[in-house]
Order: structure tokens, then sequence, then C-alpha cells
């Protein structure tokens, strides 16, 4: 940096109070906006500039392999226009842009899109890099916002829209003469929201007033947020009066291009839509020059959560994360919408509690109604395994979702609330997240595994007279007990059977069980509450035998209540 440059970088950074060194947005004035009423009810046209406005913003830029996978991966998402990068800007964007039109890889319905500067050598640069495509978008842009025509350019008005004139006549020209592809022109006056909407208006009338369009072959009005700067309403209002004051509209399609200085892309994109724009422009999770540009995935997926085809397949967002992460080098961050690593995870016990209700209310064939998510996880690739995660935050509902998803224990509820105490104080002594594989291990400890000091050696039961007689053996430490019993049915001639042998002062109180899995080689669980001394405690088993479960499961409470 110069020492001229360093000095006024200085004497820039003053320190202001908020009211002197920055000035609120201005409202545009649109009284009778009809925007706030409306509906998105259909998706736009969607443009991927992941490979230019994305790429140019990486500190690594992707490599010529790189890009012609992420084109690759755009192409299957379903993206129709798909700008490839400034051809004219650099000789890798042009060796780019010839592959995909040399090797054939541009499906018959995709249109490549190439961004130009308005200078001559540069737009007849940008033909040559598009000879032999089917169709093609040509995007002129130049500068039009009052800091940018003092500082930058020093021109005036006049000179700005001359810039564009002329730019915009060449392609005409150019188009003209390569009458073998299907062109398309698409016009940016570059940072719109910063410029005056009779301005822009008026170079955009201009440069239509060049290229002819018409209803069929009409011209996009590009009108970007290139650096964000007011909050989505005033987006919103900008675009709706825009379209209002557009003559010829009918040839012409209004497209967004929403960069995410203030964090609210998102949200201008999407009432922008309802103020009339038909297109957007943006990229995969957000990647753009500084903050960003246009989250694409959340938009499409937003519109997805409103029951509106968004025209994209997010089917499988976790390839898509991959490949984008792996190309670009960027990461998408865990709270991420629809993509984040955390975004379906719940640690909090009342958030737990109500998902897990949610998916056991869930009618499969009914509108999604699960607390806490959106959308359902499975629609975009995604699995159930992330939803519930478990800390010392968490509660009953955690512990018993994790366990019933990842080892089909479906405990009952009041055995769910003793369980969840035991893995609350678990979680606060080890202040850290706790596996479903840890809570596993807890759970097998504290009941399946808890054999001491009774434990069953051997039962069998039979059926007499519609009563229940069985024998058994348990261990009771190092002593060998043999017991015989009638009863109503198993369970209960095994707790008579316990009172003859003086393990009697206990009341059996509640009683489920289920299969574990399907199939012949199928396990049961059984669930037993006892009482004791006036405190209930809960015991479990697994077994082959339904029966040998629920008696282990008995003993496994008594061990519990000793
Ligand atoms: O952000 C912007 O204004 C752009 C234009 C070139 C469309 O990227
Ligand atoms: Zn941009």
């Amino acid at each position: 940096m110069s020492t001229t440059q360093h000095n006024s970088i200085e004497k820039v950074g003053a320190q202001l109070p908020p009211n002197q060194k920055y000035r609120p947005f201005p409202p545009v004035h649109l009284p009778d906006r009809t925007w706030p009423d409306k509906q998105i009810t259909e998706a736009p046209i969607w443009c991927s500039v992941d490979l230019r406005d994305g790429n140019q913003a990486l500190a690594i830029p992707m490599s010529v392999e790189e890009k012609l996978e992420m084109f690759q991966l755009l192409v299957e998402i379903g993206f129709k226009e798909i700008e490839i990068g400034f051809p004219s800007a650099s000789q890798i964007e042009f060796d780019f842009c010839r592959r995909l039109i040399d090797e054939n890889r541009v499906p018959d319905d995709v249109t490549v899109q190439v961004l130009v500067q308005a200078r001559e050598e540069l737009i007849r640069r940008s033909f040559e890099a598009l000879q032999g495509a089917k169709r093609a978008i040509v995007h002129l842009y130049n500068s039009t916002n009052p800091a940018q025509r003092k500082i930058v350019f020093g021109m005036s008005k006049e000179e700005i829209q001359e810039i564009a004139v002329r730019g915009a006549s060449l392609i005409r020209q150019l188009a003209d003469e390569n009458p073998q592809t299907q062109w398309v022109m698409e016009y940016s006056p570059e940072s719109f929201v910063l410029t005056e909407l009779e301005f822009s208006l008026q170079v955009c009338e201009a440069v239509a007033a060049v290229w002819k369009p018409t209803p069929d072959n009409k011209i996009i009005l590009n009108l970007p947020t290139t650096v964000e700067s007011s909050t989505p309403n005033i987006h919103a209002d900008q675009i709706e009066w825009f379209g209002r004051h557009l003559s010829n509209h009918d040839s012409a399609i209004l497209s967004l291009h929403t960069h995410n200085d203030r964090g609210t892309g998102i949200a201008a994109t999407e009432l922008a839509l309802l103020a009339g724009a038909q297109r957007v422009e943006g990229t995969l999770f957000g990647n753009g020059e500084r903050t960003g540009n246009l989250d694409i995935v959340t938009v499409a997926l937003n519109l997805f959560s409103q029951g509106v085809d968004p025209k994209l397949d997010f089917s499988d967002l976790p390839r898509v994360r991959e490949v984008y992460e792996r190309t670009t080098r960027m990461e998408v961050p865990p709270r991420a919408p629809y993509a984040g690593d955390l975004t379906f995870t719940a640690f909090s016990g009342s958030h737990q509690d109500a998902i897990n209700k949610g998916f056991a209310a869930q009618d499969p064939n009914g509108v999604w109604e699960v607390p806490y998510l959106p959308i359902d996880p499975k629609d975009i690739g995604r699995t159930y395994e992330a939803i519930i995660r478990y800390n010392s935050q968490s509660g009953k509902g955690g512990v018993a979702f994790l366990l019933e998803q990842n080892y089909g224990f479906d405990l009952p509820k009041a055995m769910r609330v003793e369980f969840g105490k035991i893995m609350n104080a678990y979680a606060d002594k080890l202040g850290r997240e706790i596996g479903a594989e840890e809570i596993y291990g807890e759970f097998r400890r504290e009941y399946l595994e808890r054999k001491s000091p009774l434990s069953l050696e051997f039962f069998r039961s039979q059926e007499d007279e519609n009563l229940t007689q069985i024998s058994a053996k348990i261990r009771r430490d190092s002593e060998m007990l043999e017991l015989k019993g009638r009863g109503n049915g198993p369970i209960d001639a095994f707790v008579s059977a316990l009172g003859s042998v003086g393990i009697g002062d206990f009341a059996f109180k509640s009683y489920a069980e289920h299969s574990l899995g399907s199939g012949a080689g199928s396990q049961a669980a059984a669930y037993v509450a006892v009482e004791k001394g006036g405190a209930t405690f809960w015991g479990a088993g697994v077994d082959s035998s339904i029966e040998r479960a629920s008696i282990k499961a008995v003993l496994s409470a008594l061990n519990r209540a000793i």
C-alpha cells in the first residue's frame, strides 16, 4: 500500500457518532404499494451465479475440474440458467467456457450466461468465448449509482448511460452477426438499490430500446442489490416502483441479485418477489462477495416449506453441500437453514419432548406438523439421527428418542422420567454431549445388566386350568433358589413364588412390553415397575422369549430396589 493510500485510510478511520457518520436509507414514496398483500405461488426463474459471483469471492478460486463438477451439480439440481463466469476477464474463464461448449456439456434446456463490462474488446472476446453455444445470455453491466459516478468514474448521468447504450449496441450488432446462437440480453445497472430509481429506469429503458426485446425474446433487467443497504421492505418498494413504471413490461423479465450485507438478503428477495420480480440470481449456500450473495437453497426450500414446488431438486442436500464445500473450500455453518449440522437438532428438553410427541402423532400421509421442525428432514435427504442430541440441557424426551431411534427401546412414560433423571445427573457430571451409544450403555448398566443380588438361571411356565404354573431357579448372590408358583400369568406366578422364598416385601405396579425389531431372530423387551418402601423402581429385561424378558425385568427392578 502506498503512503498516500495508507494516510487516506487512516484519515477515514476517524471516530464519529453514528448519526454523523451514517445516513438512514431514504424510503420510496409508494403509499399504494401492493406487495404486502401478495403471496409467492410459484417458483421464479433461477439463475446460479456460483461460477462467477461465487467463484470470484473465493480465496482460492475453483480449478477448471472443480468448476466442471460444480456446473454438473447445478445442472443436476435443475438450474436452467447458469452464469459460468467472466470469460473476457481471464484465460482460465475463457477456456472453461470453451470446454463447456466444445465438449457438449451444456444440456439443451440449460442456458449459459456470461458477464461482461461495457467495453468493446471485452464484449468481442465474450462473443468469441460463446461461439457455438445453442443459447446464451450476455450479461452487460455498468455502475449507475451516484457515489460511483462521482468518485470512481467522474462521469455525468448522460455519460454513464452512454456507456450502457454503447455496450448494448455492440452486443446487438454481434448477436445479429452470429444468428446460429439464440441470444438473450441481460442488463444490470450495478448498485441499482443505491441508484436514483428514475435514473435506473431511464438507463434500462435506453438499453432496451437498443436491444428491442419482444415478448418472445425478453430482455432480462437485473436490478442488483450490489451492497445491501436498506431494510427488505424498501427493496420491495424499489422493485414494485420499477415494475410499475417500466414501459413494455411484457418484453422484460425483472431479475434480482441480492447481496447480503445486512444479513437480510433472503428476506429482501422474498419481498421483492412479492413486489413483482420474476427471476432470482444467487448461489448455493449464499457464497459471493463479502457477506455473500443470495442463498438460493434457503429461498427454494422456504418455498418448498410453503407447499410451492421450487423447481430445484434438493432431495439430497447433504450431497449438494459436500460438493459445494469441497469445490469452494467454504463451510456451511452448523446453524445454516436446512443444511447446517445443527439445523434439525434439539438439545433442549422441552423441544425434544415436543418433537418426540410430534413424531408419534404425525400421520404419514398428512400435512407435516412436527413441532420445531419446519420441514421433514427426510425430504432433503437428511436423517432423523441428528434431530435430538443429548447434553445437560436435555430431558427425558431426548433420552427416550435416542434409545428408541437407535436401539428400539420404547420406554413407558413413567420409566422415562426415572431414566431421564439418571441421565441428567450423568450429563451434569460430565458436562459434555452424551451420544446415543453412551445412553444405551447407561441403560444396560442401570437396568439390563443389573444382575445382583438376584439373577435368573432357569425359567419355565405352563398353563394349567386357567392358571399359570412356573418353575424357576434364581441366584441370590452365591445362593441358588428353586422357585415354584401359580398365578394369573407368568409374572403373577413368579411374584408369588418369590414371596415363598422371602422376597415378597414389594408391590408389583406396572408392566409393558414390545418386540425389538422384527423377524424370527427378534428379541422382546419388557419393563416392570415395583414399589418398595414407598418408592417406585423400574426394571427392564431383554430376551428372545417375552416371558423370560418379563421375569428378567422383575428381577432388574428388584435389584434396583434392594
Ligand atoms: O452484485 C452485483 O451488482 C453484480 C453485478 C455484476 C450483477 O454482481
Ligand atoms: Zn453480485
